[in-house]
């Protein structure tokens, strides 16, 4: 603490973001009380660091013993204080550090502050007064968008939502000290808690909490913050601070918000790599070439100029170079008009794209992202001409979905810089990177894959160079496991209806039908591998929606696909002559295989290393493959029910189907019979 005149000034030091362990509240405590005593003081300046007033409460504390004071304690102190306690937002105020905030009697925001509510993201409410001083602050309707989704709020809505008081340009400290001193006699206090909820209009609240409940209907934390914003209008303070306490401990006891945490210490762990020293720094990298103008190109191209990186996408045709620019046009107005961008963004993302028809761009590219056909001889082609032409540490990644890394880099004299940038499709959308480790790629040229990636808002994952990767090598044990469940018995709508209700969006086959048949046939056909069912509708021309049948039939205009007598009879055809006899195969059958078949063969990628730890694993699926977020990914649901029901599970299905390959996988059968968990498994590594 210190003293400016007659104001006192409390600075929270904890870096990076000065988290609200048990220390940091003891210290503000402490430095309240002194301030509140010193008859000198007429007013408190509560201030945090550049970057951050407070990222919030240190979740790492979860589950301790609490350290008093708790944070609802030291925030109803600071609000009872009787003289004004000014917050300084200078940075990020998020969680517990917008609650203490709104504790404050006055907040002062600098340009860059942002507050926010991100508990929501791990599944749970704000749980230290923030769904109910909120509403008294700005009213119920605009408090859901905030609490509901847990985006940020820039200094200037902050200010327009009434939420802060005054923007202070230049020095935070001297502004705030200055406006402390102005309000120094200024009485009474305003607390917030002792506000009313501004009267509303209740059909404008319904109305908007449905909007905000429907972009992720499944999950029970979105709807629990409405709950608690509601309790906000017709409860007392200390009733309402009672049903959100409630709230908040149910559900941080149970499975959703324990798999959201989960997911929020994987992606964390995911940045640290095996053999890379926490110190390596990344390339700089500011100008990026895409090279090939297709579906991927597209969409790997928008992500990087959304992240704000100058883009360059090239490709030999001119007519798809036309087409791949318009599509991206297209995309970012579309997601405009919905509300994903502003217009000033959309313009300012395009403004750095360019688009080229020869390869002269790479030459001053910091990093390339090659796009083109999967054909191992067009890439080896590629990537020896980009040896010659881009500048020394350029880092040169390929977007293959099933070649070898290493093949790719032995055609370059600097395979250090060569590495797999392996996005999803829609790549503009889905989050997922999987970025693959070649035999010889630099760490630094992997660390910077990793911070472009996230700078593109994906999530990054590093893996290793095996065949189809993590995430399509888990992916094709599972589409065994569809097909075999095909020939035994059960058909593509039982299949498909399963899946849904455990929790996937959208069913295996219907997927295939949305994909198109041919895609994988095309890739089997390469490789000498058959799938008699999905082979047979890809040679009948059923490539699916496309083509308007596929596993199912598509009328025209619509999406949804309804049975086919034909593919049913097709399936018990090929299924008579490979000599099943069809039996009845029940939903959870169903289920069980197809997720325990991912478990099994995740449990083999990460002996085999190709993974660094099963909670990389959760985040694939999660991130590229719609897994459901309430199970925490596919590794955290097995240690959910517990590896030895996994593995006897396996060994029954194995047994029942006569596939091998669902046997328990070595690590797999040694940590159920240690009665162990993936968890501790990861602990190790
Ligand atoms: N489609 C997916 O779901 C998906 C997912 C992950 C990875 N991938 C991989 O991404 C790559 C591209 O796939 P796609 O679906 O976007 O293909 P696509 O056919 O839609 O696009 C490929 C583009 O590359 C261009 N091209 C071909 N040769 C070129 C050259 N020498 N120089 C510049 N451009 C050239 C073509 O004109 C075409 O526009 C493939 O390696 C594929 O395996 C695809």
């Amino acid at each position: 603490m210190q003293k400016d005149g007659e104001v006192a000034v409390i600075t929270i030091t904890n870096p990076p973001v000065n988290a609200l362990s048990g220390a940091v509240r003891q210290g503000i405590w402490g430095h309240l009380q002194d301030a509140l005593a010193d008859e000198s003081v007429k007013a408190i300046v509560l201030a945090g660091s550049a970057r951050a007033f407070s990222g919030g409460a240190d979740i790492t504390e979860f589950g301790k013993t609490p350290v008093e004071p708790g944070l609802n304690p030291l925030i109803d102190g600071i609000e009872a204080a009787d003289k004004p306690v000014v917050a300084a937002i200078e940075g990020l105020a998020f969680g517990g550090g917008f609650e203490i905030a709104l504790g404050c009697h006055y907040r002062v925001m600098g340009p860059k502050g942002s507050l926010g509510l991100p508990e929501v993201k791990i599944g749970l409410i704000p749980g230290a007064g923030g769904t109910q001083r909120l509403p008294r602050l700005i009213g119920a309707t605009a408090s859901l968008a905030p609490i509901v989704t847990g985006d940020a709020i820039s200094a200037d809505d902050a200010v327009k939502l009434g939420i802060a008081d005054k923007l202070i340009e230049g020095d935070m400290l001297a502004g705030a000290v200055a406006f402390a001193k102005d309000v120094a006699d200024k009485r009474p206090l305003r607390r917030v808690s002792e506000l009313d909820v501004p009267a509303g209009d209740a059909e404008a609240f319904e109305k908007e909490a449905s909007r905000l409940i429907a972009r992720n209907r499944k999950l029970q934390a979105p709807q629990a913050c409405v709950e608690a914003v509601r309790a906000s209008m017709s409860q007392p303070f200390a009733e309402g601070m009672k049903t959100e306490h409630d709230i908040f401990h149910s559900l941080r006891e149970g499975d959703e918000s324990k798999a959201q945490r989960h997911l929020f210490f994987a992606e964390r762990a995911a940045l640290k790599l095996p053999g890379v020293d926490k110190d390596v720094k990344p390339r700089k990298v500011e100008k990026i070439a895409v090279l090939g103008a297709g579906t991927m190109g597209g969409g790997i191209t928008m992500s990087m100029a959304t992240g704000g990186y100058d883009v360059t996408i090239i490709d030999l045709n001119p007519d798809n170079l036309k087409r791949g620019l318009g599509i991206i046009e297209n995309n970012y107005r579309k997601t405009a008009a919905r509300g994903g961008f502003t217009e000033a963004e959309v313009e300012d993302a395009l403004s750095r794209i360019h688009g080229a028809t020869d390869f002269d761009a790479v030459k001053d590219a910091d990093m390339v992202i090659e796009a083109v056909f999967e054909k191992m001889e067009l890439k080896k082609k590629i990537f020896a001409d980009l040896d010659r032409l881009c500048k020394p540490g350029c880092v040169l990644a390929s977007n293959t979905s099933s070649l070898d890394i290493d093949e790719i880099a032995s055609v370059t004299s600097r395979p250090e810089d060569v590495l797999g940038m392996h996005f999803f499709s829609p790549a503009n959308v889905m989050r997922l990177l999987e970025n693959v480790r070649g035999a010889k790629t630099a760490p630094d040229a992997l660390v910077t894959a990793n911070t472009v990636g996230k700078q593109a808002g994906k999530v990054p994952v590093t893996v290793g160079n095996c065949n189809g990767f993590v995430g399509n090598r888990m992916g094709a044990a599972r589409a065994r496991q569809v097909h075999a469940l095909m020939l035994e018995g059960a058909m593509p709508q039982q299949i498909d209806r399963a899946a849904k209700n455990f929790g996937f969006a959208m069913g295996p086959l219907a997927t295939n039908d949305l994909a198109g048949i041919d895609v994988g046939w095309l890739v089997r056909k390469e490789r000498g591998e058959v799938m008699p069912i999905h082979d047979t509708l890809a040679e009948m021309g059923r490539h699916g929606q496309k083509t308007k049948r596929g596993f199912y039939i598509y009328e025209e205009g619509s999406r949804a696909g309804v049975p086919d007598p034909e593919v049913e009879q097709l399936i018990r055809k090929i299924a008579g002559e490979k000599g099943y006899t069809p039996r009845e195969v029940s939903d959870e059958e169903i289920v069980e295989r197809l997720i325990f078949a991912l478990i099994n063969e995740g449990s083999q990628i990460l002996e085999e290393g190709f993974a660094n730890r099963a909670s990389d694993i959760d985040l694939i699926y999660i991130y590229g493959f719609g897994f459901p977020v309430w199970t925490g990914g596919p590794m955290k649901y097995a240690d959910r029910l517990g590896l030895r029901t996994v593995a006897d599970k396996l060994a029954q299905y194995a047994e029942v189907s006569g596939m091998d390959e669902l046997k328990p996988k070595p690590l797999l059968a040694r940590l159920a019979a240690e009665q162990s968990s993936f968890a501790d498994y990861d602990k190790t590594r």
